[in-house]
């Protein structure tokens, strides 16, 4: 049986890169009959960019209502908050004193950051938390400790399931085979969702459109993707547009191939992303109205975490036995 597993991190409300990349292909993995699925909330995650508790809080209301509203089986899925599971962050502690620290220093996010203070002229290590340092030990963590087969993620998290890897084959090699190697799942068409600005989608840019914003501020969030100046009529380049790239996402094959014509036709602006805001609205509008629901009914959110957290821990707790037991630190007996 596969296993699949995957986590959003508490920070903010969830967009459309979030749900192409990870959600929607994570609730389709576990459909399937022969897949467990483990999906949670990655508030301890959150603690690294953000220390605004109101906003970590908000978020994983949000994140939840989400994961919920666009159905995901909480019957046949468990579905969980990580600080729910407390043997995660001692799996956490006990893969620290395995992963190198030279594998650390190649993290893309520990990357940029270091980048960004060498530019602003400071110490490059200034500002950058061993939180921050360590975030992909504590997503090796996550996806280890219930021995996870294939995390379904966009392109900038491989680099993550990559370290979990590594870490994992470290683990097992030194102590013996505890942990499954997990992969990475990378949907090809939506590898990486472009923002308003044709950047990543990112919370960290500030460009992302919100997947259950209100009908009309979804539209008007819409209308202000970045365009270049071409005029109706004149022919515009599908492949450099993120109008088309957004489309491409939420399409079939065969409206991909109507929209790309359209293009070449000279498609106005405003017509294309008249259309693009009614495919998306299309598909998630029924969703939508489940979300808001279930964010008017936190209590009832909360309930479901709590039973999920129980079924994460049937499985955590015997798997952090059995790594304590491993690296020599069992309670004697
Ligand atoms: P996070 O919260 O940044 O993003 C959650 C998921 O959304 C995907 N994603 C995108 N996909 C396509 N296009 C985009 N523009 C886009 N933006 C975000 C991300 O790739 C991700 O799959 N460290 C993780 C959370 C995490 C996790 C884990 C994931 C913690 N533990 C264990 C998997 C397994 C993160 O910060 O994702």
């Amino acid at each position: 049986k596969q296993r699949i597993l995957t986590g959003i991190t508490t920070t903010g409300t969830p967009h459309l890169g979030n749900y192409v990349g990870a959600i929607r292909p994570a609730i389709q993995m576990s459909q399937s009959a022969n897949a467990e699925s483990f999906f949670f909330l990655a508030n301890f995650h959150a603690l690294i960019k953000c220390h605004d508790p109101a906003q970590v809080d908000q978020s994983t209301r949000e994140i939840a209502a989400t994961w919920l509203a666009l159905g995901l089986d909480t019957d046949n899925a468990v579905f969980y908050r990580q600080s729910d599971v407390p043997e995660i962050p001692q799996l956490s502690w006990i893969l620290t004193c395995v992963a190198a620290k030279g594998l650390m220093n190649r993290a893309h996010a520990y990357k940029a950051s270091v980048d960004a203070n060498r530019e602003a002229g400071e110490d490059p290590d200034y500002g950058v938390t061993m939180g921050l340092y360590s975030y992909p030990v504590l997503m090796a963590a996550d996806i280890l400790m219930f021995n996870a087969t294939q995390v379904p993620v966009g392109k900038d998290q491989i680099q993550h399931i990559e370290m979990a890897r590594d870490i994992a084959g470290r683990f097992n090699h030194i102590f013996g085979e505890r942990f499954a190697l997990p992969e990475a799942k990378v949907d090809d068409n939506v590898a990486v969702l472009q923002g308003l600005d044709g950047r990543k989608m990112s919370k960290s840019y500030g460009n992302t459109i919100p997947l259950f914003l209100p009908e009309k501020q979804l539209k008007k969030s819409i209308n202000k993707i970045v365009t270049n100046l071409l005029e109706p009529g004149e022919a515009k380049d599908p492949d450099s547009s993120t109008v088309f790239q957004i489309w491409q996402a939420f399409a079939t094959e065969q409206q991909t191939a109507e929209m790309r014509q359209a293009f070449l036709d000279g498609i106005a602006w405003g017509e294309a992303k008249k259309q693009l805001f009614e495919l998306i609205n299309g598909q998630i509008a029924e969703a939508r109205e489940r979300y808001n629901d279930l964010l008017s009914r936190p209590s009832d959110i909360e309930d479901i975490l709590q039973a999920g957290a129980k079924k994460a821990r049937a499985h955590s707790e015997p798997m952090l036995e059995a790594v304590r037991e491993a690296v020599g630190i069992r309670t004697i007996k």
